[in-house]
């Protein structure tokens, strides 16, 4: 797919950092109290995607992969991985140069450690009242102070340990952690008398290291109600705009840094160069945080991991990994075969529910190109024949899961001993993690009633992702050679096309949707809109229409067409997709797809309406 269309990689290009509902950015929010602790996208772990507890739900919070996994860590009853508040990439071996974040409770907080790992700098996301001790054990080379919706001079204001000020690691304060370094250090701090939303034009007056190379104007995303009125002892300011004198603050000399603006969204068009400026020229971290060195040390400390096991325990130190056709247990399962090659075996069921070609893509890649041992279950008949007569989406959920784990343990209990199950658990999975249960599991509702497997049987996890952004997992599958098709792959419901068909999934109806479905993601492809768009896909609807076609009145199917965009699939909007699009997916379906007379196109938002439609 090397001739990708250069709109797509335009369209990828300002995907990422967008601040979709900058609305709701809480630090543009006009204080409304102190707040002990910041809500923050990091409290929406452990719930739906609808934001209701997880367990309570039936919807997991990422789709894709993780749906199967939380079904195997709880089917399988594998214990809680250790996690270790010192487990770092490298195992402490070769560590990566670290970038600690302080989150002050700014939706953009996690944006802020992707950008600066877009730097090849490894970056912590941890809570801001993380002691010291705790941040120095991670031997950071810098510190960013994320922003936040408090008020650092209400009571109560979320603050640092002070130890991060005392010039040891330079400090880069966003926003929030601007004020939060001007109020702490003896600056004053006070409600703005003009408050700076959105778009907004800094003129910069020191060309220090931060600033280095910019030109003296400059665009910037401003977000903030509060303001300096009096700079601390030793700092002078760097950057002002007409509504704020001290837009920027420096101490060189203590290499104390802060900027109200965020250089961590796209509409700060030279946010990344200041961030690098910081990073990289004034904390001169080492970029080493590439594709290639985590493959290298990943597979490195996988491969020690499972031998020492196996000598330990005298087994032949056996893996599986269920693959689910997404790209995390994909990444996960190259990861591991590459480390332990044929003590690894994959596991895939194939529902039935999947898109067009998928399966098939799956074995050619994993079988046919990496030599994997890939057992390939064929279960549709399983599947469907359960599903039948079955219209509630929830109860159709609760039974992919409970076939697919049976499905799965019958074929583990074939392989014998088994040692190790991987999982693509990614970083936002396991920051902050406090429940004493994996996240996984706490997913989803533990409502199967799970038939047991031998019980000597004991894994132990490898969840090779954990340190992972997805689009970092993204680049590591390209730099393993994985497909594209696989590796930017939309995101895909566990439970398939199953719910993407309103009322009964029979044979016929998912063929009918199968090859409408097809047609959207072809022309989607073919515009280059593909990986623009968070999700594209057909509906096949129970309703049936009056049509004309030649001479004969038809009464037939009418397919939805759903195309969203979206940073997490949390919110969304529809997608305004070109005219000729659309028209080119509504003339191929009724023309291809036997049984389909209309096309109709869904222009409702996330919230209210969901993605999906079931
Ligand atoms: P909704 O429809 O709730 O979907 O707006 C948000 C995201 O979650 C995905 N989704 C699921 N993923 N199992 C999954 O693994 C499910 O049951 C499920 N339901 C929705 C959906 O595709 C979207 O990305």
């Amino acid at each position: 797919m090397s001739d990708r269309p250069a709109e797509e990689q335009d369209a990828r290009a300002v995907e990422p950092a967008a601040p979709q509902r900058s609305e709701t950015e809480p630090g543009v929010e006009p204080t409304t109290g102190p707040t002990p602790r910041p809500t923050t996208g990091l409290t929406t772990r452990g719930r739906t995607v609808h934001g209701e507890p997880a367990n309570a739900g039936h919807r997991v919070l990422a789709p894709d992969d993780a749906e199967v996994e939380a079904y195997l860590e709880t089917a399988l009853k594998a214990p809680p991985p250790a996690r270790p508040a010192t487990d770092r990439p490298g195992g402490g071996r070769a560590e990566p140069d670290t970038v600690v974040v302080l989150d002050f409770g700014s939706q953009y907080a996690q944006l802020i450690a992707r950008r600066v790992r877009e730097l090849n700098v490894y970056s912590e996301l941890l809570p801001y009242d993380t002691p010291w001790p705790e941040i120095e054990r991670r031997r950071p080379k810098a510190i960013i102070l994320s922003g936040g919706p408090a008020s650092v001079y209400e009571p109560g204001a979320p603050r640092p340990d002070p130890a991060i000020w005392t010039g040891r690691v330079p400090v880069l304060g966003i926003c929030y952690g601007l004020q939060l370094m001007a109020h702490e250090l003896g600056g004053d701090v006070v409600p703005a008398t003009k408050r700076e939303y959105g778009p907004a034009s800094v003129t910069i007056t020191a060309d220090d290291g931060l600033f280095a190379g910019l030109e003296r104007e400059q665009p910037v995303w401003m977000s903030h109600g509060d303001s300096i009125l009096r700079p601390p002892p030793g700092f002078h300011a760097t950057a002002q705009t007409s509504a704020t004198p001290y837009a920027g603050l420096a101490d060189p000399e203590r290499r104390l840094y802060g900027i109200q603006f965020h250089p961590e969204v796209v509409h700060t068009p030279r946010g990344r160069d200041i961030l690098r400026n910081f990073v990289l020229g004034i904390a001169g971290a080492r970029p080493t945080w590439t594709p290639a060195n985590f493959i290298e040390q990943t597979v490195e400390e996988i491969r020690r991991r499972v031998d020492e096991h196996a000598r330990a325990t005298g087994s032949d130190g056996k893996v599986i990994c269920a693959l689910s056709g997404g790209v995390d247990s994909a990444v996960a399962a190259t990861l591991v075969h590459r480390a332990v090659g044929d003590r690894l075996t994959c596991i895939y069921v194939d529902h039935g529910l999947m898109r067009k070609k998928e399966s098939e893509l799956l074995r050619q890649t994993f079988e046919r190109n990496l030599g994997m041992r890939l057992v390939m279950v064929d279960a549709k008949e399983r599947f469907l024949a359960r599903l039948a007569g079955v219209v509630d989406p929830e109860q159709k959920r609760k039974i992919i899961g409970d076939e697919f784990i049976r499905v799965f343990e019958e074929e583990a209990a074939k392989l014998g001993r088994i040692d190790f199950l991987t999982q693509g658990t990614l970083y936002p999975d396991v920051i902050e993690s406090t429940a004493p249960e994996t996240k996984a599991a706490a997913k989803i509702k533990t409502h199967h009633n799970v038939g047991g497997l031998p019980p000597d049987l004991r894994f132990q996890l490898i969840e090779p992702l954990r340190y992972l952004f997805k689009d970092e997992v993204r680049a590591v599958g390209l730099e393993l050679g994985l497909p594209e098709a696989m590796v930017m792959r939309q995101p895909f419901p566990g439970p398939g096309l199953a719910i993407r068909i309103i009322g009964e999934v029979t044979a016929e109806r998912l063929e009918t949707l199968r090859e409408a479905d097809w047609i959207v993601i072809d022309e989607i492809k073919a515009a280059g809109l593909y990986r623009s768009l968070w999700q594209s896909f057909a509906i096949l609807t129970p309703v049936r229409s009056v049509g004309v076609m030649g001479d004969g009145r038809t009464y037939a199917n009418v397919v939805a067409v759903r195309a969203v965009t979206s940073e997490d699939g949390m919110t969304a909007d529809w997608a305004k997709l070109p005219y000729d699009v659309l028209a080119r997916i509504s003339t191929r379906i009724v023309n291809e797809v036997p049984g389909v007379n209309r096309v109709v196109y869904d222009i409702s938002s996330k919230p209210p309406a969901t993605i999906e439609w079931e």
